[in-house]
Protein backbone atom coordinates (compact mmCIF):
# COMPACT_ATOMS: atom_id res chain seq x y z
CA UNK A 1 0.00 0.00 0.00
CA UNK A 2 2.63 2.35 0.46
CA UNK A 3 3.95 2.57 -2.89
CA UNK A 4 -0.14 4.20 -3.58
CA UNK A 5 -1.04 6.33 -0.94
CA UNK A 6 -1.69 9.15 -3.12
CA UNK A 7 -3.90 7.13 -4.67
CA UNK A 8 -5.33 5.36 -1.60
CA UNK A 9 -6.01 8.74 -0.33
CA UNK A 10 -7.27 9.87 -3.21
CA UNK A 11 -10.21 7.24 -3.62
CA UNK A 12 -10.72 7.67 -0.09
CA UNK A 13 -11.34 11.23 -0.52
CA UNK A 14 -13.73 9.99 -3.57
CA UNK A 15 -15.50 7.66 -1.02
CA UNK A 16 -16.27 10.37 1.53
CA UNK A 17 -17.94 12.60 -1.16
CA UNK A 18 -20.20 9.81 -2.54
CA UNK A 19 -18.51 9.98 -5.53
CA UNK A 20 -16.26 6.34 -5.35
CA UNK A 21 -17.26 4.53 -8.91
CA UNK A 22 -17.38 0.94 -8.74
CA UNK A 23 -18.17 -1.91 -11.75
CA UNK A 24 -21.07 -3.73 -11.00
CA UNK A 25 -22.57 -6.19 -13.13
CA UNK A 26 -24.97 -6.00 -15.98
CA UNK A 27 -28.29 -7.35 -14.00
CA UNK A 28 -31.95 -6.19 -14.62
CA UNK A 29 -34.17 -5.00 -17.19
CA UNK A 30 -31.58 -2.32 -19.20
CA UNK A 31 -32.27 1.38 -18.57
CA UNK A 32 -28.78 2.00 -18.50
CA UNK A 33 -27.28 0.51 -22.30
CA UNK A 34 -26.78 3.17 -25.54
CA UNK A 35 -27.71 0.11 -27.20
CA UNK A 36 -30.49 2.30 -28.44
CA UNK A 37 -31.98 -0.31 -30.93
CA UNK A 38 -30.75 -3.34 -29.25
CA UNK A 39 -28.74 -4.49 -31.65
CA UNK A 40 -25.87 -5.45 -29.66
CA UNK A 41 -26.88 -8.91 -29.75
CA UNK A 42 -29.68 -9.47 -32.03
CA UNK A 43 -29.86 -12.34 -34.51
CA UNK A 44 -29.43 -9.73 -37.11
CA UNK A 45 -26.01 -8.97 -36.29
CA UNK A 46 -25.31 -12.40 -35.07
CA UNK A 47 -25.64 -13.74 -38.47
CA UNK A 48 -24.13 -10.95 -40.25
CA UNK A 49 -20.80 -11.39 -37.38
CA UNK A 50 -20.95 -15.45 -38.62
CA UNK A 51 -21.23 -14.59 -42.34
CA UNK A 52 -17.70 -12.64 -41.92
CA UNK A 53 -16.56 -15.28 -40.03
CA UNK A 54 -17.66 -17.73 -42.55
CA UNK A 55 -15.76 -15.91 -45.69
CA UNK A 56 -12.38 -15.29 -43.72
CA UNK A 57 -12.81 -12.38 -42.32
CA UNK A 58 -10.17 -11.77 -39.14
CA UNK A 59 -10.78 -10.90 -36.13
CA UNK A 60 -7.05 -9.35 -35.28
CA UNK A 61 -5.65 -6.66 -38.03
CA UNK A 62 -2.11 -7.29 -36.85
CA UNK A 63 -0.64 -3.92 -37.16
CA UNK A 64 -1.39 -0.33 -38.00
CA UNK A 65 -3.53 1.03 -40.54
CA UNK A 66 -0.35 2.07 -42.14
CA UNK A 67 1.60 -0.82 -41.58
CA UNK A 68 0.23 -4.41 -42.32
CA UNK A 69 -3.19 -3.47 -40.75
CA UNK A 70 -5.09 -2.33 -43.79
CA UNK A 71 -7.45 -4.59 -44.43
CA UNK A 72 -10.33 -4.41 -47.39
CA UNK A 73 -13.15 -4.82 -44.65
CA UNK A 74 -11.70 -1.34 -43.33
CA UNK A 75 -12.36 0.50 -46.60
CA UNK A 76 -15.20 -1.27 -47.19
CA UNK A 77 -16.54 -0.14 -44.10
CA UNK A 78 -15.65 3.43 -44.97
CA UNK A 79 -17.10 3.55 -48.25
CA UNK A 80 -20.24 2.74 -47.42
CA UNK A 81 -20.33 4.42 -44.44
CA UNK A 82 -19.08 7.86 -46.74
CA UNK A 83 -22.15 7.02 -48.88
CA UNK A 84 -24.79 6.37 -46.12
CA UNK A 85 -24.08 9.92 -44.19
CA UNK A 86 -23.86 11.55 -47.82
CA UNK A 87 -20.01 12.21 -47.41
CA UNK A 88 -17.00 12.32 -49.49
CA UNK A 89 -15.04 10.25 -46.91
CA UNK A 90 -15.16 8.09 -44.04
CA UNK A 91 -12.39 7.09 -41.63
CA UNK A 92 -12.84 4.27 -38.40
CA UNK A 93 -11.63 4.56 -35.52
CA UNK A 94 -11.44 2.00 -32.33
CA UNK A 95 -13.43 4.14 -30.57
CA UNK A 96 -15.37 7.37 -30.43
CA UNK A 97 -12.79 8.27 -27.48
CA UNK A 98 -9.49 8.05 -29.70
CA UNK A 99 -11.87 9.61 -32.79
CA UNK A 100 -12.94 12.65 -30.72
CA UNK A 101 -9.41 12.93 -29.65
CA UNK A 102 -7.29 12.56 -32.47
CA UNK A 103 -10.03 14.99 -34.07
CA UNK A 104 -9.47 17.86 -31.82
CA UNK A 105 -6.08 17.26 -31.01
CA UNK A 106 -5.00 16.96 -34.74
CA UNK A 107 -6.86 19.21 -37.00
CA UNK A 108 -7.40 22.76 -35.25
CA UNK A 109 -4.11 24.64 -35.71
CA UNK A 110 -1.53 26.79 -33.79
CA UNK A 111 -3.36 30.52 -33.57
CA UNK A 112 -7.00 28.64 -34.54
CA UNK A 113 -9.84 28.64 -31.98
CA UNK A 114 -11.76 25.71 -30.30
CA UNK A 115 -15.39 27.02 -29.25
CA UNK A 116 -16.90 24.22 -27.11
CA UNK A 117 -19.74 23.57 -26.01
CA UNK A 118 -20.05 23.55 -22.54
CA UNK A 119 -21.54 19.66 -21.82
CA UNK A 120 -19.24 18.28 -24.58
CA UNK A 121 -18.08 14.85 -23.89
CA UNK A 122 -14.72 14.39 -21.73
CA UNK A 123 -13.21 13.00 -25.56
CA UNK A 124 -13.77 16.46 -26.81
CA UNK A 125 -11.85 17.93 -24.00
CA UNK A 126 -9.03 15.06 -24.03
CA UNK A 127 -8.42 15.85 -27.87
CA UNK A 128 -8.57 19.61 -26.93
CA UNK A 129 -5.98 19.29 -24.47
CA UNK A 130 -3.58 17.66 -26.92
CA UNK A 131 -3.98 20.03 -29.66
CA UNK A 132 -2.52 23.30 -29.93
CA UNK A 133 -5.68 25.48 -30.52
CA UNK A 134 -6.72 27.90 -28.01
CA UNK A 135 -10.02 26.66 -26.56
CA UNK A 136 -12.84 28.77 -25.42
CA UNK A 137 -16.22 27.61 -23.58
CA UNK A 138 -20.03 28.48 -24.76
CA UNK A 139 -23.21 28.32 -22.94
CA UNK A 140 -25.25 24.91 -23.30
CA UNK A 141 -27.10 25.50 -26.65
CA UNK A 142 -27.12 29.00 -26.92
CA UNK A 143 -26.23 30.33 -30.19
CA UNK A 144 -25.64 33.95 -29.08
CA UNK A 145 -22.56 32.85 -26.70
CA UNK A 146 -21.43 30.91 -29.58
CA UNK A 147 -21.55 34.55 -31.82
CA UNK A 148 -19.92 36.43 -28.94
CA UNK A 149 -17.56 34.20 -27.68
CA UNK A 150 -16.07 34.32 -31.32
CA UNK A 151 -16.53 38.28 -31.70
CA UNK A 152 -14.67 38.56 -28.18
CA UNK A 153 -11.74 36.12 -29.87
CA UNK A 154 -11.46 38.08 -32.80
CA UNK A 155 -11.55 41.72 -30.61
CA UNK A 156 -8.37 39.84 -28.42
CA UNK A 157 -6.73 39.40 -31.71
CA UNK A 158 -7.24 35.58 -33.00
CA UNK A 159 -7.66 36.27 -36.68
CA UNK A 160 -7.34 32.12 -37.70
CA UNK A 161 -9.87 29.62 -38.08
CA UNK A 162 -12.81 28.81 -35.51
CA UNK A 163 -13.64 24.94 -35.07
CA UNK A 164 -17.00 25.00 -33.47
CA UNK A 165 -17.39 21.67 -31.40
CA UNK A 166 -20.95 20.46 -29.92
CA UNK A 167 -22.59 17.25 -29.65
CA UNK A 168 -25.90 16.64 -31.69
CA UNK A 169 -27.88 14.97 -29.00
CA UNK A 170 -26.22 15.17 -25.66
CA UNK A 171 -25.46 12.04 -23.63
CA UNK A 172 -26.77 13.41 -20.03
CA UNK A 173 -28.93 15.92 -20.52
CA UNK A 174 -30.86 13.92 -23.65
CA UNK A 175 -31.46 17.76 -25.30
CA UNK A 176 -30.47 18.60 -28.69
CA UNK A 177 -28.02 21.18 -29.99
CA UNK A 178 -29.48 23.90 -32.26
CA UNK A 179 -27.37 22.08 -35.34
CA UNK A 180 -29.10 24.83 -38.00
CA UNK A 181 -28.23 27.66 -36.24
CA UNK A 182 -25.03 26.89 -34.83
CA UNK A 183 -24.57 25.79 -39.04
CA UNK A 184 -25.28 29.33 -40.43
CA UNK A 185 -23.13 30.87 -37.87
CA UNK A 186 -20.20 28.81 -39.02
CA UNK A 187 -21.12 29.52 -42.33
CA UNK A 188 -20.76 33.29 -41.70
CA UNK A 189 -17.69 33.05 -39.35
CA UNK A 190 -15.95 30.39 -42.14
CA UNK A 191 -15.78 28.62 -39.18
CA UNK A 192 -15.74 24.61 -39.02
CA UNK A 193 -18.72 22.93 -37.50
CA UNK A 194 -17.63 19.54 -35.56
CA UNK A 195 -20.85 17.44 -34.43
CA UNK A 196 -20.46 14.52 -32.23
CA UNK A 197 -23.32 12.68 -33.54
CA UNK A 198 -22.81 9.59 -30.66
CA UNK A 199 -26.31 9.33 -29.17
CA UNK A 200 -27.86 10.34 -32.65
CA UNK A 201 -26.58 7.95 -35.30
CA UNK A 202 -28.95 5.20 -36.27
CA UNK A 203 -31.82 6.63 -34.26
CA UNK A 204 -32.15 10.26 -35.62
CA UNK A 205 -32.36 11.60 -40.02
CA UNK A 206 -34.34 9.71 -42.38
CA UNK A 207 -32.89 6.17 -42.47
CA UNK A 208 -30.52 7.11 -39.12
CA UNK A 209 -27.71 9.60 -40.56
CA UNK A 210 -28.00 11.58 -37.67
CA UNK A 211 -29.36 15.27 -37.12
CA UNK A 212 -26.45 16.85 -38.96
CA UNK A 213 -27.71 14.77 -41.92
CA UNK A 214 -29.29 17.12 -44.46
CA UNK A 215 -26.95 20.69 -42.96
CA UNK A 216 -24.42 22.15 -45.55
CA UNK A 217 -21.37 19.99 -45.86
CA UNK A 218 -18.19 22.14 -46.99
CA UNK A 219 -17.32 22.92 -43.38
CA UNK A 220 -18.89 19.97 -41.26
CA UNK A 221 -17.25 17.57 -40.01
CA UNK A 222 -19.54 14.33 -37.93
CA UNK A 223 -18.55 11.92 -36.29
CA UNK A 224 -20.56 8.54 -35.45
CA UNK A 225 -19.78 6.01 -32.66
CA UNK A 226 -20.71 2.73 -33.25
CA UNK A 227 -20.90 1.36 -29.93
CA UNK A 228 -24.39 2.78 -29.54
CA UNK A 229 -27.20 2.42 -31.61
CA UNK A 230 -25.45 0.44 -34.02
CA UNK A 231 -24.91 -2.30 -31.49
CA UNK A 232 -20.77 -2.93 -32.49
CA UNK A 233 -17.32 -0.66 -31.39
CA UNK A 234 -15.51 1.67 -32.99
CA UNK A 235 -16.34 5.12 -34.58
CA UNK A 236 -16.61 6.83 -38.08
CA UNK A 237 -15.31 10.06 -38.75
CA UNK A 238 -16.86 11.88 -41.96
CA UNK A 239 -16.20 14.78 -43.77
CA UNK A 240 -14.18 16.87 -47.04
CA UNK A 241 -11.99 13.80 -48.62
CA UNK A 242 -9.16 16.31 -47.19
CA UNK A 243 -10.20 15.29 -43.84
CA UNK A 244 -9.58 11.90 -43.80
CA UNK A 245 -5.89 12.39 -45.64
CA UNK A 246 -4.99 14.31 -42.83
CA UNK A 247 -6.22 12.34 -40.17
CA UNK A 248 -4.08 9.72 -41.82
CA UNK A 249 -1.06 11.41 -42.15
CA UNK A 250 -1.47 13.43 -38.94
CA UNK A 251 -3.49 11.60 -36.60
CA UNK A 252 -1.45 10.26 -33.59
CA UNK A 253 -4.43 8.16 -32.45
CA UNK A 254 -4.77 6.81 -35.50
CA UNK A 255 -1.35 6.24 -37.02
CA UNK A 256 0.40 4.72 -33.70
CA UNK A 257 -2.33 2.08 -32.96
CA UNK A 258 -3.12 -1.34 -34.24
CA UNK A 259 -6.12 -1.01 -36.94
CA UNK A 260 -9.66 -1.59 -35.58
CA UNK A 261 -10.47 -5.49 -35.64
CA UNK A 262 -11.69 -6.31 -39.53
CA UNK A 263 -14.31 -8.82 -37.96
CA UNK A 264 -15.66 -5.61 -36.20
CA UNK A 265 -15.60 -3.44 -39.76
CA UNK A 266 -17.46 -5.59 -40.97
CA UNK A 267 -19.90 -5.90 -38.03
CA UNK A 268 -20.19 -2.24 -38.40
CA UNK A 269 -20.85 -2.45 -41.93
CA UNK A 270 -23.75 -4.71 -41.54
CA UNK A 271 -25.73 -2.73 -38.80
CA UNK A 272 -25.33 0.39 -40.94
CA UNK A 273 -27.29 -2.04 -43.96
CA UNK A 274 -29.57 -2.65 -40.95
CA UNK A 275 -30.27 1.10 -39.50
CA UNK A 276 -31.04 1.94 -43.13
CA UNK A 277 -32.99 -0.47 -44.10
CA UNK A 278 -35.23 -1.07 -40.69
CA UNK A 279 -37.55 1.67 -39.79
CA UNK A 280 -39.02 -0.60 -37.49
CA UNK A 281 -36.34 -0.53 -35.58
CA UNK A 282 -36.86 3.42 -34.72
CA UNK A 283 -40.78 3.09 -34.94
CA UNK A 284 -40.03 0.54 -31.61
CA UNK A 285 -37.98 2.71 -30.01
CA UNK A 286 -39.77 6.08 -30.69
CA UNK A 287 -42.88 4.25 -29.46
CA UNK A 288 -40.64 3.24 -26.05
CA UNK A 289 -39.60 6.72 -26.07
CA UNK A 290 -43.03 8.23 -25.70
CA UNK A 291 -44.43 5.82 -23.63
CA UNK A 292 -41.70 6.67 -20.93
CA UNK A 293 -41.90 10.07 -20.92
CA UNK A 294 -45.56 10.21 -20.65
CA UNK A 295 -44.99 7.80 -17.55
CA UNK A 296 -41.98 9.23 -15.97
CA UNK A 297 -42.72 12.76 -16.75
CA UNK A 298 -44.41 13.38 -13.48
CA UNK A 299 -41.76 12.31 -11.48
CA UNK A 300 -39.42 15.09 -13.00
CA UNK A 301 -37.77 14.00 -15.40
CA UNK A 302 -36.38 16.76 -17.61
CA UNK A 303 -38.29 17.82 -20.78
CA UNK A 304 -37.60 16.25 -24.03
CA UNK A 305 -38.01 14.19 -26.93
CA UNK A 306 -35.22 11.90 -26.98
CA UNK A 307 -34.33 8.72 -25.54
CA UNK A 308 -32.77 9.72 -23.01
CA UNK A 309 -34.11 10.51 -19.96
CA UNK A 310 -32.38 12.56 -17.38
CA UNK A 311 -33.84 12.88 -13.66
CA UNK A 312 -32.19 15.40 -11.80
CA UNK A 313 -31.18 14.66 -8.12
CA UNK A 314 -28.31 17.15 -7.31
CA UNK A 315 -27.17 15.19 -4.38
CA UNK A 316 -24.63 12.60 -4.97
CA UNK A 317 -25.17 10.04 -2.05
CA UNK A 318 -29.41 10.36 -2.40
CA UNK A 319 -28.88 9.85 -6.32
CA UNK A 320 -26.56 6.86 -5.67
CA UNK A 321 -29.26 5.26 -2.74
CA UNK A 322 -31.96 5.43 -4.95
CA UNK A 323 -30.37 3.87 -8.18
CA UNK A 324 -29.33 0.89 -5.88
CA UNK A 325 -32.96 0.93 -5.16
CA UNK A 326 -34.03 0.57 -8.61
CA UNK A 327 -31.16 -1.91 -9.19
CA UNK A 328 -32.22 -4.33 -6.05
CA UNK A 329 -35.63 -3.95 -7.71
CA UNK A 330 -34.51 -5.44 -11.23
CA UNK A 331 -33.96 -2.05 -13.01
CA UNK A 332 -31.05 -1.03 -14.30
CA UNK A 333 -30.63 2.16 -13.66
CA UNK A 334 -27.06 4.31 -13.38
CA UNK A 335 -26.33 7.22 -11.19
CA UNK A 336 -24.48 9.77 -12.62
CA UNK A 337 -22.56 12.00 -10.70
CA UNK A 338 -19.90 14.55 -11.23
CA UNK A 339 -17.34 15.41 -12.95
CA UNK A 340 -19.45 13.28 -15.45
CA UNK A 341 -22.07 16.07 -15.12
CA UNK A 342 -22.04 19.84 -13.38
CA UNK A 343 -21.38 19.58 -9.63
CA UNK A 344 -24.70 19.79 -7.93
CA UNK A 345 -26.68 17.89 -10.74
CA UNK A 346 -26.06 14.37 -10.14
CA UNK A 347 -29.18 12.71 -11.99
CA UNK A 348 -30.47 9.29 -13.08
CA UNK A 349 -29.70 8.76 -16.31
CA UNK A 350 -32.72 6.70 -18.00
CA UNK A 351 -31.69 5.17 -21.12
CA UNK A 352 -34.46 3.70 -23.21
CA UNK A 353 -33.92 1.06 -25.39
CA UNK A 354 -35.40 -1.64 -27.67
CA UNK A 355 -34.02 -3.92 -24.86
CA UNK A 356 -37.32 -3.03 -22.44
CA UNK A 357 -40.88 -3.97 -23.09
CA UNK A 358 -43.75 -1.33 -22.33
CA UNK A 359 -44.48 -3.38 -19.15
CA UNK A 360 -40.90 -2.82 -18.04
CA UNK A 361 -41.53 0.74 -18.45
CA UNK A 362 -44.41 0.84 -16.66
CA UNK A 363 -43.48 -1.51 -13.76
CA UNK A 364 -40.33 1.04 -13.96
CA UNK A 365 -42.28 4.26 -13.09
CA UNK A 366 -44.44 2.86 -10.37
CA UNK A 367 -41.31 1.59 -8.67
CA UNK A 368 -39.42 4.98 -8.82
CA UNK A 369 -43.02 6.62 -7.57
CA UNK A 370 -42.61 4.87 -4.41
CA UNK A 371 -38.76 5.81 -3.76
CA UNK A 372 -39.14 9.85 -5.62
CA UNK A 373 -41.71 11.97 -3.52
CA UNK A 374 -39.09 12.31 -0.83
CA UNK A 375 -36.70 13.49 -3.18
CA UNK A 376 -37.65 16.67 -4.51
CA UNK A 377 -35.84 16.65 -8.37
CA UNK A 378 -34.67 19.85 -8.63
CA UNK A 379 -33.88 22.22 -11.99
CA UNK A 380 -30.69 21.60 -13.81
C1 LIG B 1 -20.87 12.20 -26.85
C2 LIG B 1 -19.89 11.08 -26.85
N1 LIG B 1 -18.80 11.16 -27.64
C3 LIG B 1 -17.88 10.18 -27.67
C4 LIG B 1 -18.02 9.05 -26.90
C5 LIG B 1 -16.95 8.01 -26.91
O1 LIG B 1 -17.31 6.94 -27.74
P1 LIG B 1 -16.80 5.47 -27.43
O2 LIG B 1 -17.64 4.96 -26.31
O3 LIG B 1 -16.99 4.75 -28.71
O4 LIG B 1 -15.35 5.56 -27.06
C6 LIG B 1 -19.16 8.91 -26.10
C7 LIG B 1 -19.41 7.67 -25.34
O5 LIG B 1 -19.12 7.40 -24.29
C8 LIG B 1 -20.10 9.96 -26.05
O6 LIG B 1 -21.17 9.88 -25.26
Amino acid sequence: MQHFEAQAQDLAGLAARGRERRLISREGADFASNDYLGLANSPLLRAAVEAALARGVPIGSGGSRLLRGNHPEHEALEAEAAAYFGRESALYFSSGYAANAALLATLPQRGDLVLFDALVHASAHEGMRLGRAEIRQAAHNDVGAFADAIAGWRRDGGTGRVWIAVESLYSMDGDVAPLAALAALAEAEGAILLVDEAHATGIYGPQGQGLAYGLPTANLITLHTCGKALGCEGALITGPAIVRDFLVNRGRAFIFSTAPSPLMAAAVRAALRIVAASDALRTGLFERIAMARHALGPLGVSAGETQILPLILGDDVRTMAIAGALQESGFDVRGIRPPTVPAGTSRLRISITNNVSHADIAALAERLATLIPATEPIAA
